[in-house]
């Protein structure tokens, strides 16, 4: 089979193979290169030429859209090499382009300042628009920590697709003079707007417009820098300012905007603990304190032991230190880098607060759960939640009411616990009259095995039963899922963020009234009352386990109407108790920069960890050889029909739109990078297959087994080689048991 990583270049890319924009861009920059490098070699017959001719032509046609959402290379740099292919000259056009395939298959070095994209949304004439790219590049200085390029699309309709597309784009320059709907025939990109109704934009006014395009890329990408240029009475404008926009600007104040384009680009990149641990490491300390291993003093001159330095580097030990002082900071008390940290951890997450932990979720959970019980409360819980739930329960002194989920028997699996149980369980204690004993709901989201709940509708329909109930959603595996605007829509913190602004609203007010004045009866079902209503949720994660940081690095969210009044003393007590007063210094400092990463990488990265799982169920299904033995389980198999509204059988093939409905809708939807490998045709256990055929043999590690499957899971660390690693081997392993 052609490996993933070299697309055929006898053929050219088409978007219907692939759910990726992206990667068919990255493939169709490949073939041309490749093309290109045919045509210059003056050995490739004639009778060969005029196809390959052909060839680009027809890649350029292809690119030539997509182009327009990046400014790297982008249109002027496509064309430039159509031009010199037309002149015959493909050595050039060879050179050319062979820079951008590799830049774009990540295989340049990064450069040593950060390159970022602008997007400019005004419907400019090409000279205005390279004029304005020119200027601009001027405005760059040697002592700049980034550089940036404009993409300067002319629509709202075209403003969406970049910023989906083009997760380069940090920050986004919105003017006047845009229009609505796209001058290009946008054909597959519109896949990703279709649930956009630009109809309802079209009667705007200008001003109107600005400020609804910018709620709509902040919905989307909500660390992308949103700036406002103006063209009259700035001042006017500034009172209506929604708090989407950082800044408005007047059009002719092109230095202000760059610095602080910049500016805002460093509040994200600003990395607080790992900068002071890093500072500390170069001052010259001599240490009569604990902790022999700082400074590397024990480990370095020992005849013993030198190998750990020589396999750390000395960097790790010098950032050793049991000091608080000297720019660091104390964890149990930070005031200083730790704090900050924290407060832009809680940004980045969309929390009210955020602490971080070094001793993993089992410890935050254990943080959340004894802060907010009191012996004899009643919590609700997922019968299959992390043994971590049942210590703290136990700790707390908590009377536990366990929830049990759908099974997959079939599977050897559990899928998660449906709302109309967790309902039922809260109507039960209702007419107990032991309502007010029920404390809390715990549950796991996404599962293990990657079903995600619809938190939102959990919470919402709980809280009309119960206003008061606080929530712990354990989202040990889904950390990542803050940074893709698909996936965040079932998070706790944005689930919890949108309930409030919701409940808070004067229509609410009214929906309320109204529904009440009906006898309680809204067509959606019973409503929390406003009055009555606190959001209190708190969310866990292990950062380790799905974004940058080190083994143990967690993170307890908190989004609590009542926290400081209700339980902010019981959450310190709580911290205390459960964390060290060593607490691993590098542990922070990854947590530190992993937020960084997150908000400045984090949707390009998940959007591609999607990808390649889907690419890898693609290329499992297609092969005959290894579909002989081996399958992965669809939706349909995971997630019953009848906890799917939208009817929605395979969400990611149908592209961003028909994924972003299923998310939407379904009570209950499947997180595409987490697969599950049906292996029950071989014959072979799980848990043998696991060690004995993919670790021992193909050194592939994988986490969870059942009876008969094995769990594959993508992360934003995985690459195309790496799932190209893992069909071979997959193909093999067939081979073997056809022998
Ligand atoms: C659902 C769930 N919660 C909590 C944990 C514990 O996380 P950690 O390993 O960060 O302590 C795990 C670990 O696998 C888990 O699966």
């Amino acid at each position: 089979m052609p490996g993933l990583d070299t697309p055929d270049p006898s053929t050219v890319p088409r978007l219907h193979a692939y759910t990726s924009v992206w990667r068919l861009r990255a493939d169709a920059w490949t073939s041309l290169a490749d093309v290109t490098k045919r045509l210059a070699d003056a050995l490739t017959p004639p009778d060969l030429r005029a196809g390959l001719q052909a060839r680009i032509t027809e890649l350029v046609l292809l690119l030539d859209p997509l182009e327009t959402y990046w400014a790297y290379p982008g249109r002027g740099r496509l064309q430039q090499i159509g031009a010199l292919c037309d002149t015959g000259d493909y050595e050039s056009a060879m050179r050319l382009t062979d820079t951008v395939r590799r830049q774009l298959s990540g295989h340049e070095e990064p450069t040593e300042r950060p390159a970022f994209q602008v997007l400019v949304v005004d419907d400019i004439p090409t000279p205005e628009a390279d004029a304005l790219r020119e200027e601009i590049r001027r405005l760059r200085r040697p002592e700049d920590p980034f550089i940036y390029e404009l993409v300067i699309v002319p629509s709202f309709e075209d403003a969406l697709v970049a910023v989906l597309l083009n997760s380069e784009v940090q920050a986004c320059v919105i003017r006047p003079g845009f229009a609505v709907t796209s001058p290009h025939s946008l054909a597959d990109m519109a896949r990703f707007i279709e649930n956009v109704d630009l109809l309802a934009v079209q009667p705007l006014s200008t001003d109107e417009r600005m400020l609804q395009l910018g709620e709509q890329i902040a919905e989307r990408r909500p660390e992308v820098d949103l700036y406002l240029v103006a063209q009259v009475s700035i001042e006017q404008f500034a009172g209506t300012l929604t708090r989407r926009f950082r800044r408005i600007f007047d059009r002719r104040d092109l230095l202000e905007l760059h610095l602080t384009i910049l500016q805002g680009v460093a509040e994200r990149y600003e990395m607080p603990f790992f900068t002071a641990l890093r500072g500390y490491s170069r001052q010259p300390t001599g240490v009569f304190h604990a902790l022999p291993i700082s400074r590397g003093k024990s480990v370095v001159n020992s005849p013993w032991i030198h190998q750990m330095s020589d396999f750390y580097g000395l960097n790790i030990f010098l950032a050793e230190t049991s000091a608080t002082s000297g720019g660091l900071d104390s964890l149990l008390d930070p005031s200083g880098p730790i704090k900050k940290a924290q407060q832009l951890a809680a940004r980045a997450f969309g929390a009210e607060q955020t602490f971080f932990v070094t001793n993993g979720t089992s410890t935050a959970n254990k943080i959340v759960v004894q802060s907010i019980i009191t012996p004899g409360d009643v919590v609700l819980v997922d019968r299959n939640c992390h043994k971590s739930h049942h210590y703290a329960l136990v700790l707390g002194g908590a009377q536990v009411t366990y929830l049990d989920s759908y099974p997959l028997d079939q599977f050897s699996m559990y899928g998660a616990v449906p709302l109309a149980t967790i309902t039922q369980c809260l109507r039960e204690y209702r007419q107990q009259g032991r309502l007010d004993q029920v404390k809390m709901l715990s549950l796991t989201n996404c599962t293990f095995d990657g079903i995600v709940y619809d938190v939102e509708r959990v919470m919402h329909e709980c809280l009309a039963i119960k206003p008061d109930l606080v929530f712990l959603w354990d989202e040990a595996w889904f950390a990542f899922a803050g940074f893709h605007p698909i996936y965040r829509r079932r998070t706790a913190m944005a689930a919890a963020r949108r309930l409030q602004q919701r409940y808070r609203s004067a229509q609410y007010a009214a929906e309320y009234a109204a529904a009440q004045a009906a006898g309680g009866q809204h067509e959606a079902g019973p409503l929390p009352d406003p009055e009555k209503v606190r959001i209190r949720v708190y969310a866990t994660q292990s950062t380790h386990k799905t974004l940058t940081a080190l083994r143990q690095g967690s993170m307890i969210h908190v989004f609590d109407e009542s926290f400081q009044h209700l339980n902010e003393e019981a959450f310190d007590e709580a911290y205390m108790t459960h964390t060290s007063t060593s607490p691993n210094y590098q542990i922070l400092a990854s947590l530190d920069v992993g937020r960084a990463q997150a908000e400045l990488e984090g949707y390009q990265l998940v959007q591609r960890q999607a990808e390649l799982a889907m690419n890898l169920l693609d290329a499992v299904e297609a092969n005959p050889q290894i579909s002989k033995y081996f399958r992965f389980l669809t939706t349909p198999d995971m997630i019953p029909a009848r906890y799917r509204r939208s009817g929605i059988d395979f969400p990611l093939r149908g592209g961003f739109s028909q994924m972003e409905q299923a998310w939407q809708r379904d009570e209950f939807v499947r997180d595409p990078s987490r697969l599950t490998l049906l292996i029950g045709l071989t014959g072979i256990d799980g848990d043998t297959f696991k060690h004995s055929f993919l670790m021992d043999k193909y050194g592939i590690q994988v986490n969870k087994t059942s009876r008969n499957s094995v769990l594959f899971m993508t992360n934003i660390g995985t690459t195309r080689s790496s799932v190209a690693y893992l069909i071979e081997v997959l193909v093999k392993l067939a081979e073997e048991l056809d022998d």
